[in-house]
């Protein structure tokens, strides 16, 4: 796209642009990848394409069952234009089974099912490490009003209730995700992305994985996984 563009904020992998309109803005989805808060980074090559492909549809099968989503067009392989929202500072994480994070830090088994799925908020803030926060520490830091906790959570278990059982029909557990919201004239809507960056997806017959934790783990492949991974659920990438 040749839209005229000035650089608002650049993320780790992706990049976003104003275009002179006051309530969009242009997300680019680049070829970076990184883990242990940008401590690794490499260049895959397709990356931005096959992420921004899977966040196309995925943002899509939400919005066709009711989450408001930022998502409004694709605007070229590695580029969208989204609704400009003023996101909220928190990281929300749903957990169908236990993997990376919580593991560490409770001891837990790989791989315990959460009978119900659990939630956790997570700090945005690289030079903190994102810290897992409680409902307490979100109000004491005035990140978010209790009506804004709740609305989180009860969106996050619904988009967990959308995605598992497409995720499942096509042979993978969605072990768990991240998620972020933001305002969009007064209502929160769904932000960031819903990607392999941002998700664990396990073969439910192998147990194989096909998410970003190939490349924390430099298990290989990583490319390789997400195509096979985009073209399981139907998308052309
Ligand atoms: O690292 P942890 O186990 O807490 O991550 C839980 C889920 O959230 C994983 O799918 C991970 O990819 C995602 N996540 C993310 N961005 C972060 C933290 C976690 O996408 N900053």
């Amino acid at each position: 796209m040749t839209t005229e563009r000035t650089l608002l904020y650049t993320g780790k992998s992706k990049t976003i642009y104003d275009i002179g309109e006051k309530d969009v803005v242009l997300v680019e989805f680049r070829n970076d990848a990184t883990a242990f808060n940008g401590a690794r980074h490499a260049l895959l090559e397709d990356k931005g394409r096959i992420n921004c492909a899977v966040d196309a549809f995925l943002m899509g099968v939400l919005a066709k069952n009711g989450i408001k989503t930022h998502w409004l067009k694709r605007l070229g392989p590695t580029e969208i234009l989204a609704r400009r929202l003023d996101m909220l500072k928190v990281e929300c994480i749903i957990r169908n089974r236990a993997a990376g994070g919580i593991c560490k830090r409770l001891g837990l088994e790989r791989g315990r099912v959460f009978s119900p799925p659990l939630f956790e908020f997570f700090l945005k803030d690289d030079a903190l490490g994102d810290p897992l926060l409680t409902e307490d520490h979100i109000l004491l830091l005035g990140l978010a009003t209790q009506e804004e906790i709740s609305t989180m959570k009860v969106l996050s278990y619904k988009i967990n209730d959308i995605l598992s059982p497409l995720f499942s029909e096509v042979g993978f557990d969605l072990v768990d995700f991240k998620l972020e919201f933001g305002y969009y004239q007064g209502e929160l809507f769904l932000g960031d992305e819903f990607t392999l960056d941002g998700c664990r997806l396990w073969d439910q017959k192998t147990g194989d994985i096909y998410d970003k934790d190939r490349f924390r783990q430099d298990l290989g492949d990583v490319i390789e996984h997400y195509k096979q991974a985009a073209l399981r659920l139907g998308i052309e990438v």
